[in-house]
């Protein structure tokens, strides 16, 4: 059945330029997948605060945790039951709350329909543990789909990842990395925070507490019955692909959810707040601001970027984040009267999805916050010694309807850098269209980005997206592990439709 669709395909690509000149099918641009159940009115449901995973146990130094994957039904839209897929049974998953120097130990236990593969995302993690699109843990009740690839570390019913937390205190997140599968997976909320904490940020007089809030963004659309609308293209997610034909340039949905709450509000007094904002949808990015601008000019300090801590604070007026991404910022409350609003809006949008949440700043309240002038340690770029430079393309192909690096689409069997351990190099990446592209195993730093050093890349980055043709050089340091990784596009229909590749540090 997949081959045929897939010859099928080829051959009207082949056919339809010679057919009908000026009728070239075009590179798919991601679409609005539209709601079929009402939506609500904005702003009418307070934010809710993650839950933070307990631990089950300490072994010596490594904190365990363990983590039933299964189905539940949530809460979502009034008066409508969404069925999702969540670690521990809640989406967004439990919040892992992590030290540099103590390793985790997390358990999953798969009692969902199909395999998964958990992935820390930005996390330097031994090639074992790192959630190779292959190594799959398979239901506990056994699965009749495809199942099995070229070298893979396949379990049964359950396994162990350990993350060594050696690195950076930063703002992480784990989740679902199936092959070919892991968009639809993500949509249906396999996805998590991990917050790693060091001493160097600890000692810090940033806002803490009740004044540190993660902020999970991500676009979904909903059937008329409550549940997750997704254009699939297997309902059962058992053979490849899992999105329709029509939806490969990436899924788009209608409503924004904050936390897994749409639109939400919450309250805050009028003092700084240090926001962890990921945006974890499969394809939408969004060009965030506050409304009304503050009197300053500018709507955040941003301190920290995917890896970690930015060498200074950066104030910005607006942040532009593409799938993955992260951004670590402070908001100064102080600067809007008490008893006012102040909305997040998407400036990149209108409509439903250029709204995000809002902030009403109830009373004036005492801050002992400040933001240090410097922050994280960035080593000058320039003093780094690269040994070689690799140039990476990303691009749409008419013909085969995939998305390819360097002209090939991924193959678990293919080896397509080999970087030796310890060493540097710069990565020349080129677009077509818009890619966030992201390296497993390192964090690295943006040489340039678009000809130029880019407003948001002043620390490390694991995630970076291009614009449409845009080009960037990356220098990356290959240190923690040797083995095999690999990077790939981060908007998710794309990786599952191929643009994905192998890197294996030597
Ligand atoms: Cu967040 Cu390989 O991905
Ligand atoms: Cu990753
Ligand atoms: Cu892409």
């Amino acid at each position: 059945m997949k081959g045929s669709r897939r010859d099928w395909l080829k051959y009207g690509a082949l056919a339809a330029p010679l057919a009908a000149v000026g009728c070239i099918p075009r590179r798919p641009e991601a679409r609005l997948l539209p709601s079929l159940a009402p939506l609500p009115a904005p702003f009418e449901t307070p934010l809710r605060r993650l839950p933070v995973a307990r631990p089950i146990g300490t072994e010596g130094a490594t904190d365990a945790y363990d983590f039933i994957v299964r189905t539940t039904d949530a809460r979502i839209l009034p008066g409508l039951m969404t069925p999702i897929w969540g670690y521990d049974g809640i989406f967004p998953g439990p919040t892992i709350e992590a030290r540099r120097g103590r390793p985790v130990s997390l358990r999953l236990r798969n009692q969902l329909p199909v395999p998964i593969v958990n992935h820390l995302h930005g996390g330097r993690t031994p090639p074992e543990h790192d959630g190779y699109p292959t190594d799959l843990i398979l239901p506990a009740g056994g699965f009749a789909g495809h199942d099995h690839y070229p070298q893979a570390r396949i379990s049964a019913g359950e396994r162990e990842y350990i993350y060594s937390n050696d690195q950076p205190g930063a703002t992480l997140w784990y989740h679902d990395h199936r092959m070919d599968f892991t968009a639809a997976s993500v949509w249906r909320g396999l996805a998590g925070f991990y917050i790693l904490r060091d001493a160097n940020e600890e000692q810090m007089p940033l806002p803490r507490g009740d004044r540190e809030i993660a902020l999970m963004i991500c676009d979904r659309s909903f059937e008329a019955n409550g549940s997750f609308r997704y254009p699939l293209h297997d309902p059962l997610l058992r053979e490849p692909p899992a999105t329709t034909d029509s939806y490969m340039g990436g899924v788009l949905g209608d409503v924004i959810l904050v936390n897994g709450t749409p639109w939400p509000r919450l309250e805050v007094n009028a003092v700084r707040y240090r926001f962890r904002i990921l945006n974890a949808s499969n394809a939408r990015r969004y060009e965030l601001t506050l409304d009304p601008i503050p009197r300053g000019g500018y709507s955040f300090v941003q301190i920290g970027s995917d890896g970690g801590m930015l060498p200074a604070p950066a104030p910005q007026r607006t942040i532009r984040i593409a799938p993955a991404e992260r951004f670590d910022v402070i908001v100064d409350f102080s600067q809007f009267q008490a008893g006012s609003s102040v909305r997040l809006i998407n400036t990149a949008a209108s409509g439903s999805v250029g709204q995000i949440m809002r902030f009403d700043v109830t009373k004036n309240s005492r801050d002992d916050s400040t933001i240090p002038s410097r922050l994280g340690d960035i080593p000058n770029p320039a003093a780094e010694r690269p040994v070689t430079t690799r140039e990476f393309d990303f691009s749409f192909s008419r013909l085969s309807r995939e998305w390819l690096i360097n002209g090939k689409p991924f193959d678990p069997a293919r080896m397509d850098a080999r970087p030796k351990l310890n060493s540097v190099e710069i990565w020349r990446i080129q677009s077509d269209f818009s890619h966030p592209v992201h390296l497993h195993l390192v964090q690295f730093q943006v040489l340039e980005h678009g000809g130029r050093p880019g407003p948001f890349d002043s620390g490390w980055k694991d995630t970076i997206d291009l614009a449409p043709g845009e080009g960037a050089s990356i220098l990356i340091r290959f240190d923690g592990y040797r083995g095999r990784y690999v990077f790939h596009c981060h908007n998710l229909e794309h990786e599952d439709m191929r643009m994905m590749a192998n890197f294996e540090v030597i």
